[in-house]
């Protein structure tokens, strides 16, 4: 294990930010339990996060302080965090007149390294109800706020508390505090992902020992990345692609050529006429959702067959992160994908490799670019497993499917030319399963009507239309009624999510 900075998560809603601020100065950092303190080996630093209790009550969460001690690193204690270690050091903490939540100043006193660097008075957030009371008697106050409160402490040992959340961008120089922090440790190595990758292989042998593992790819980032990775630890694999008749245009010929100039064999099944059976008829979204998913699972055990010895899956670590602040859609969606009870069962006996479940989205395609995969590839617009389907609302047919997959590739063109594909977080078109009149070459056209959608977004949770001028949408629209058979009008979709989703379905 690479030597980190271990965050103990008392469970506040910012806990998983802390890890990325870390991860982001380039240091490695994961996730612990406070019961789990042992297992973080031989960290750098602990820092202890904020959380929903009050260290006041019977049962609240607590560390083993004099485990904690004995480590001899830099200890930084932020709001929960910050009133554990305060009562564990002889002060006290009692409940505040009042809630404090949002912004407050910074105002740090005499030479604390913490505050290298920072201004003098700078915006820091605030989330808690209880506050330090008296403070033990080795105690040093190294911050206050505008009204002469105490926001920082030094209990001296390297131990320091604050009482506001460094790891939100509402605290304006957060960052440099958090870097200032671990600078206090002693020989913490910087997280290289050209070393985390050979560090990767070498598990990956280890674990693998001699056994065959399985694979699914679908074509997108994390499984892709997977399959290289585990092609490059040269290890016996087979690599699954189940095309299920609802991907995008040329999309199965694609991921072949793709695996291909990878040099990763992959073998496809062609099930569309399969999942298009079974979704004849079906015009309810949660059923359609279901269909699709039993099917795939159906398709690709069988494909696997009995003598399956190890799988892997491309799960990441915010997948892991069960108390995920920003558990997007997508990865609560992969998180039930990946513990179908198949995978469970096969878990239990310890047949299941998942090498990417230290690393969030970035690193992979950081791993991703360490690997040579393309650029292209890496930076691809999220696709939802259900693919055409959730664009297809009601009962997907062939006719409708087709008229989807062609506005879609021209839609995906005119981003890519325009230089906007890159610029937002994923676009589509959606077919609007209602006829509409038009007029065709002089004679009248009734046909349906088909919907764009461009979103920006940071983790898919919330999504803004993307502002696109009205000369490309105008320009993408035209493409389309001239180019696909069974359209004769477009609209770009301006909803916000919420309310609306970013998918139809
Ligand atoms: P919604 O429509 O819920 O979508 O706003 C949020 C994000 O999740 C993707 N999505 C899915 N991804 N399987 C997936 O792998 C699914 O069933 C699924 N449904 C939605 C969607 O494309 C968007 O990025």
């Amino acid at each position: 294990m690479e030597r980190q900075i271990a965050v103990i998560d008392f469970g506040s809603q910012y806990t998983q930010l802390i890890v990325r601020r870390i991860r982001e100065l380039g240091y490695f950092s994961k996730l612990y339990q406070p019961t789990e303190l042992r297992e973080t080996g031989n960290p750098a630093a602990v820092i202890l996060s904020g959380g929903p209790r009050s260290v006041t009550d019977e049962d609240a969460p607590d560390i083993d302080f004099e485990y904690l001690k004995s480590l001899g690193v830099p200890v930084l204690g932020v709001c929960y965090g910050m009133q554990l270690l305060n009562v564990k050091h002889g002060g006290e903490v009692i409940p505040s007149d009042r809630s404090e939540y949002g912004p407050s100043q910074l105002i740090p006193e005499g030479e604390c390294p913490l505050f290298v660097g920072l201004s003098a008075s700078s915006q820091i957030w605030m989330s808690h109800s209880d506050t330090c009371g008296n403070l033990g008697e080795t105690t040093t106050v190294v911050a206050k706020n505008q009204h002469g409160v105490p926001v920082a402490l030094d209990w001296g040992n390297r131990f320091y508390g604050i009482q506001f959340h460094p790891e939100v961008s509402h605290s304006h120089e957060g960052n440099t505090l958090l870097k200032n922090f671990i600078e206090l440790a002693d020989d913490v190595p910087r997280f290289e992902i050209a070393s985390f990758k050979d560090h990767l292989v070498a598990q990956i042998r280890e674990t693998v020992n001699g056994r065959k593992v399985v694979c699914g790819v679908s074509g997108g980032v994390d499984s892709t990345v997977l399959a290289v990775l585990l092609n490059e630890a040269d290890i016996e694999m087979r690599a699954i692609f189940v095309d299920n008749g609802l991907l995008r245009k040329n999309e199965a010929k694609e991921v072949q050529e793709q695996f291909d100039e990878l040099g990763v064999e992959i073998e496809v099944i062609d099930a569309g006429d399969l999942f298009l059976g079974r979704l004849a008829g079906i015009d309810d979204p949660e059923e359609k959702r279901a269909i699709i998913g039993n099917t795939f699972l159906d398709v690709f055990w069988d494909a696997v067959g009995e003598e399956i010895q190890l799988l892997a899956q491309g799960t990441l670590y915010p997948d892991v992160i069960e108390s995920a602040t920003s558990g997007s859609m997508a990865s609560t969606i992969k998180t039930h994908h990946n513990r179908v009870p198949r995978v469970v069962a096969l878990q239990a006996e310890g047949r299941v490799i998942e090498p990417l479940d230290e690393l969030f989205k970035d690193e992979v395609r950081a791993l991703g670019e360490v690997l040579k995969i393309p650029k292209r590839l890496l930076y691809r617009h999220p696709f939802p497993g259900p693919g055409l389907a959730v664009r297809v609302p009601g009962e997907v047919t062939p006719h409708k499917l087709a008229i989807t997959r062609e506005a879609d590739a021209v839609f995906m063109r005119e981003l890519r030319d325009g230089g906007w594909y890159d610029k937002i977080w994923q676009a589509y078109a959606a077919l609007i399963p209602v006829k509409t009149v038009g007029v065709k070459g002089d004679v009248r056209s009734y046909e349906f009507a088909l919907s764009l959608r461009a979103v920006t977004s940071e983790d898919a949770m919330t999504a803004e239309p993307a502002e696109m001028d009205w000369k490309f949408l105008k320009a993408t629209a035209n493409a389309i009624l001239n180019e696909v058979d069974g359209v004769n009008r477009v609209l770009y979709d301006v909803s916000t999510k919420p309310p609306a989703s970013i998918e139809w379905e």
